[in-house]
């Protein structure tokens, strides 16, 4: 049965219209967003879908495909800090909506249905939230610009789900474009679309299938340590957040920093923040030696001063490497989840084995290495 068959069966109606939203990788610039910094991700071709129509009463009546479970609440009854389960992300995407002026007239039947994995790192919650935003603008012509439902989808991340999360995921998500990555500088919200055309390379994706584990605590701990750094470099540098630091300041940072740990983790920023504009220049020139070295040189930083990657990570990178990967890297919040690495495009096949090979050798685990496209953002499908 497909989703409108699905549908169908389930709330007894027609639906009246199908969305989609893409997922993203992070090309380069990880753990930049919530320090006002440059990132470069883009949207990537694995969908989450849902199917919609409009109701007369007031209820939000939700169904996920992934979880067989479904969830129906008032629209004028959503609270803060309730138990919707996954429905958690639905219900304070109207909560918010609510909250900044926007008026919802009356409910809806919503069906999901998603090819995205939870907890790979390849944002399935902001695919959820952006595609909630766009459709429910659509269906109800709020005429909510891409950036709107940027914005909006990272309250209801910080506000209503408590997660300190920076706007990379949904803006890579929201403004994604088709064969191009997003130069996003999260201080400022400016971004640029930058064509992605590496000739005989692509990116492919590595998954360690390992869900990722304390990422809300672990993620909400960077960036408590990243407003320490901060704080102290404050006493100096006028500054309004870690990534207008440079490199060449670091030796400097070093003395004044003396806790240890905080001083990794700045480091990692300041540096990650000069390979995001090496990256690009590399990019704009093709040079694919130099956009391989960077990638290692983040994953090594995002490893050792960051400690955000993991064993698991760790060995699908390294396998990568030893596949004939240009450079290989975690991507996103790490903790688990995914990589991605710069390979030549007919190596494919071999370099897939190779990868899930040693990879289950060293873990006993089944990865699994992912060919994608790269999109557009959210989209009415019918
Ligand atoms: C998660 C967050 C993003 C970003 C990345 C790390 O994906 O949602 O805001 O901070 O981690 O770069």
């Amino acid at each position: 049965m497909n989703l409108q068959e699905s549908f169908q069966k389930y709330f007894g109606v027609k639906c009246e219209a199908l969305y989609q939203a893409p997922a993203r990788i992070n090309l380069i610039g990880e753990h930049l967003d919530y320090n006002g910094g440059l990132v470069l991700p883009c949207a990537i071709s694995l969908y989450i879908k849902a199917a919609v129509s409009l109701r007369n009463d007031s209820l939000i009546n939700v169904y996920s495909l992934n979880t067989k479970t479904g969830q129906k609440e008032d629209l004028f009854r959503i609270k803060k800090d309730s138990n919707y389960g996954w429905a958690n992300y639905i219900y304070g995407v109207f909560f918010v909506l609510k909250e900044n002026g926007y008026q919802i007239p009356k409910g809806m039947n919503i069906m999901i249905d998603s090819e995205i994995p939870l907890g790979s790192g390849l944002s399935s919650s902001a695919a959820l939230l952006d595609l909630i935003l766009y459709l429910t603008s659509d269906m109800f012509s709020l005429n909510l610009s891409l950036e709107t439902i940027t914005k909006l989808a990272q309250k209801v991340e910080n506000e209503y789900l408590g997660l300190k999360s920076g706007i990379m995921d949904e803006a890579a998500i929201a403004l994604g474009k088709k064969d191009h990555c997003l130069l996003l500088d999260c201080h400022q919200f400016k971004y640029e679309q930058i064509p992605l055309s590496l000739g005989d390379y692509t990116f492919v994706v590595l998954k360690t299938n390992v869900p990722r584990s304390l990422v809300s605590s672990k993620y909400n701990e960077r960036v408590d340590e990243c407003q320490k750094g901060l704080k102290i470099l404050q006493s100096k540098y006028q500054i309004n957040n870690l990534c207008e630091m440079s490199v060449d300041s670091l030796s400097d940072v070093k003395e004044l920093i003396s806790d240890e740990i905080i001083y990794r983790r700045v480091r990692h920023v300041i540096s990650e923040q000069r390979r995001v504009y090496d990256f690009v220049d590399a990019l704009k020139k093709k040079d694919i030696p130099s956009l391989g070295k960077l990638l290692n040189e983040s994953h090594q930083s995002l490893k050792d001063d960051y400690e955000v990657s993991g064993s698991y990570l760790d060995t699908i990178v390294l396998a990568s490497i030893h596949a004939g990967a240009i450079g290989s890297r975690m991507t996103g919040a790490g903790f688990g989840g995914c990589a991605i690495a710069l390979i030549k495009k007919d190596a494919f096949i071999n370099f897939r084995e190779k990868v899930l090979d040693e990879y289950h050798k060293k873990t006993g685990l089944h990865g699994e290495v992912l060919m994608v496209d790269i999109v557009d953002g959210p989209s009415r499908i019918k």
